[in-house]
């Protein structure tokens, strides 16, 4: 064994599209990995830089968009992109202002039943979900990344893809989902070779 200090540590978690409400009623789209359940209450992990953390702050509803693995070069679209205008100085190296991240990444809106922002209509689950608690993440290493929070949501409604349900059950078929899986900046399928890597790897 020995000691290692890698920047992050995305042990391969799946990949969400999280829908927020920009200032001018807009919906902003921003692709994470951090984030797990426990019943239909959701933590997603969030930089303090993103558009998105903004966002969630001023307002607090949301949806969780989960692509599949086919997705991943739409969700590399997004990979660049930040809704933040000017782009924070830490992220203007790598990244730049879109304002329509729907457009930029090839992505169909769709309305949501219960909150503002918009769904994206190609992925197969939809989870409409209202802030529950904004928490700061301590920690030197999230520090030296401008700060970030762990975002506890409560899921309201969930939207699914007929495909992926067991036929008369409310029951997700484990046989035919597989989510898109970030694995330290490579994106994956289920038991499948590696589809592609992000920009930064
Ligand atoms: C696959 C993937 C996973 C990501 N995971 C996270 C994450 O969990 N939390 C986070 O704050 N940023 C994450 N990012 C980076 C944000 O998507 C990036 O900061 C983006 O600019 C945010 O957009 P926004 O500023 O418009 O909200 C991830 C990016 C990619 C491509």
């Amino acid at each position: 064994m020995k000691t290692i200090e890698p920047k992050i540590l995305y042990f391969g978690t799946p990949v969400a599209i999280v829908s927020t409400l920009n200032e001018d009623g807009g919906t902003n789209l921003s692709p994470i990995s951090s984030f797990w359940t426990l019943g239909w209450t959701m933590t997603l992990g969030v930089l303090n830089d993103a558009k998105m953390a903004e966002n969630l702050q001023r307002y607090g509803d949301c949806v969780v968009n989960l692509p599949t693995p086919e997705m991943w070069e739409a969700v590399e679209k997004l990979a660049p992109l930040t809704g933040k205008n000017p782009v924070p100085k830490e992220k203007s190296e790598q990244f730049h202002f879109a304002k329509d991240k729907f457009a930029a990444a090839g992505l169909s809106r769709l309305e949501s039943e219960l909150v503002k922002p918009l769904r994206v209509r190609e992925c197969p689950f939809q989870m409409e979900a209202r802030v529950l608690s904004l928490n700061e993440l301590g920690g030197d290493k999230v520090a030296k990344l401008g700060g970030g929070m762990a975002v506890v949501v409560e899921v309201l409604r969930i939207h699914a893809e007929e495909e992926f349900v067991l036929e008369g059950t409310d029951h997700i078929n484990p046989d035919k989902w597989s989510p898109l899986v970030y694995n330290f900046r490579h994106y994956y399928g289920l038991a499948d070779e590696e589809l592609g890597r992000t920009f930064r790897a």
